[in-house]
């Protein structure tokens, strides 16, 4: 697909504007997102011709939009401008064998997630109770309810239409009986969990620290906590060196002991700028 996405754009645009605009590409059940490049002051026009080649070139995309503003706002959204094709945002996209109806103007989604929803339900056992504190329309959650074989996930969006999509995604996937969507703030479940939980995913990096207590307080005795943090740094390992001496910190300050299990960069964000995944078993006194 990259390869396909950026001789597009070579074609509507021509080296080097191609190879600036490309990965700026996704596409989401049938409908491409377009993200406008930061630096380069493009004309609506440019992204609209981008956007008519690839629906040429791409029979099943039915309708592309262009992110006006980056990811805002508690929710996590984006501002779009409709570019081509329907003039609809509603789709279902589909990963690791599962479907997903949501509206890429209503609940947050991302395609570069792909890898790590897998890699985290590959992580948990069988009998395993999870709660995954900011579950959007239900990805993590639904993947693992599917390739594992936890006995709850405890799925929580405080946005009401991610919510929404979460319970219709939940049925659609014939997961009833063990993804269990609440509406709220992670906070609040969490604290009214205590010792629940075998596993917490914490996919929100501009909450997870200021949650992470939380998070902690509804694990059992001993369990595991994925969290997500951004992290400025010139390089990779840098970035992941940075995050753990954080959490680890701040495990020290919550007096429970931590061991970092895993640790990635799940994507490059900006200009050495990271988002990095650790995953922290913690044990607590
Ligand atoms: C990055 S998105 C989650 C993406 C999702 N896990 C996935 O894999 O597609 C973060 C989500 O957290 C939700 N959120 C923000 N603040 C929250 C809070 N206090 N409690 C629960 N959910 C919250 C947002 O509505 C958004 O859907």
């Amino acid at each position: 697909m990259g390869r396909l996405l950026r001789d597009i754009a070579r074609s509507v645009l021509g080296e080097p504007l191609a190879s600036r605009v490309w990965k700026r590409v996704e596409i989401v059940g049938d409908i491409a997102v377009l993200r406008k490049h930061p630096d380069l002051e493009l004309d609506v026009e440019v992204y609209r011709r981008l956007a008519e080649e690839l629906m040429r070139r791409l029979p099943y995309v039915r309708s592309a939009w262009l992110a006006v503003s980056p990811v805002g706002s508690s929710y996590r959204l984006r501002e779009f401008a409709h570019l081509a094709g329907e003039r609809r945002s509603e789709t279902v996209y589909r990963e690791h064998g599962c479907s997903f109806r949501l509206d890429i103007t209503k609940v947050y989604v991302s395609p570069a997630l792909n890898y790590e929803h897998a890699r985290v339900a590959g992580l948990v056992g069988p009998g395993e109770e999870v709660l995954n504190m900011f579950a959007g329309a239900g990805l993590f959650s639904i993947i693992i309810a599917k390739r594992a074989r936890p006995r709850r996930v405890v799925s929580v969006d405080v946005n009401p239409e991610a919510y929404r999509y979460m319970v219709e995604n939940v049925r659609l996937n014939g997961v009833s009986d063990v993804v269990f969507p609440v509406l709220g703030d992670a906070r609040e479940v969490a604290r009214s969990c205590p010792g629940c939980f075998d596993r917490v995913l914490m996919p929100l990096p501009e909450l997870a620290y200021e949650y992470f207590a939380d998070a902690v307080h509804s694990l059992k005795m001993v369990g595991v906590v994925h969290v997500y943090d951004f992290v400025s740094a010139r390089e990779e390992d840098e970035a992941v060196l940075a995050a753990r001496s954080r959490y680890l910190e701040k495990c020290e300050t919550l007096g429970v002991w931590a061991e970092v299990e895993g640790s990635r960069v799940v994507r490059s964000v900006g200009p050495r700028y990271y988002q990095v995944v650790l995953d922290l078993r913690v044990r607590k006194p």
